[in-house]
């Protein structure tokens, strides 16, 4: 019976350099989408799949994260002085009782597979999630779910997995897997941005794992890999010699929030589906667009 997983690790130590100016003082990870930061997006998906705690991976302009987290007690009494419990309510369920932050700096941006093995000390030898929060998911059951049960199943590594386009191979981890049935494949082998022509299939790691412990001494003496960086993906292919990894396809619609027009696309997804606004936003959205095609030609 593989152990149960209580550990969430988000690396948001990078740069973010795709969302300047937006990203020069402030984190990419608290942009929000409606009215939430990508973080907190990240954190309840982490916490639907069982997590209690949750390990930070920061850096310099980080600090927002840790503030966003944290307990307000001045804000609070604010709410309650002007009887606003609704936002109340909402300020005090960001984190359960239950669940431990904990923050760890890295101290330069080197690599995702560094920011992983930053964690090694507060993880040690328990499986876990990592969550990159600018890869927002939107499915009926949260992503880090469906992949846990799949690892109560089997044990072992599991990574999300989304069929891309060819020609963007380049800018993902690829897989080359051998399928075990419609939404599942055995991992053998796996590549850090490769070239359209020599992707190993069009299979791409999009910000969503669960690694065993054993990935903690693949990353400890990793060198540079694509982009001159440390990459999580090189510390992956390692932990084939010995372990067994899972791709999972998993349900639903993720958005690259990372890139401008992926959080673009992501407000546009998540406003429609807004209780409050979604009405309104898509009356508004009809009308910047226009009357549809059939209606202009007449
Ligand atoms: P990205 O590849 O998106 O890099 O990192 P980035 O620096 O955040 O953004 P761009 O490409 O410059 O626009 C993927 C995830 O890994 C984290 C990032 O915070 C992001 O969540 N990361 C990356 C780290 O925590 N540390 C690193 O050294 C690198």
């Amino acid at each position: 019976m593989p152990k149960p997983i209580h550990y969430a690790v988000f690396p948001v130590a990078g740069k973010g350099t795709r969302f300047l100016p937006a990203t020069k003082a402030s984190p990419k990870e608290m942009l929000p989408v409606v009215d939430k930061p990508l973080i907190q997006y990240a954190v309840e998906e982490a916490l639907a799949a069982g997590a209690t705690n949750l390990v930070f991976i920061t850096g310099r302009h980080k600090r927002a994260i840790e503030d966003h987290f944290d307990s307000d007690t001045e804000l609070e009494q604010l709410l309650v002085e002007k009887g606003k419990s609704d936002e109340l309510a909402t300020v005090r369920s960001i984190v359960p009782e239950n669940v431990t932050c904990i923050y760890i700096r890295q101290g330069a941006p080197l690599g995702l597979g560094h920011a992983v093995l930053c964690a090694r000390s507060v993880v040690g030898d328990h499986p876990f999630f990592v969550h990159l929060a600018d890869d927002l998911i939107d499915a009926s059951v949260p992503c880090l779910e469906q992949m846990r049960q799949l690892h109560e199943e089997t044990g072992g590594s599991v990574l999300g997995v989304q069929r891309v386009p060819r020609d963007q191979t380049d800018q993902y981890g690829v897989v080359d897997g051998v399928p075990v049935d419609e939404h599942v494949w055995r991992l053998k082998g796996i590549v850090e941005k490769p070239a359209p022509d020599h992707a190993p299939s069009s299979l791409a790691v999009v910000g969503r794992y669960i690694l065993e412990p054993e990935i903690f001494d693949c990353l400890a003496d990793l060198g540079e890999g694509a982009g001159g960086e440390i990459q999580l993906t090189d510390g992956i292919a390692r932990l084939l010699a010995d372990g067994e990894v899972r791709a999972l396809q998993f349900d639903g619609i993720r958005f690259d929030c990372g890139s401008k027009l992926g959080y673009l696309e992501a407000t546009v997804h998540f406003g429609l589906k807004h209780e409050e606004y979604g009405g309104q936003f898509s009356d508004y959205l009809r009308n910047v667009i226009g009357p549809d095609p059939a209606d202009r030609s007449r």
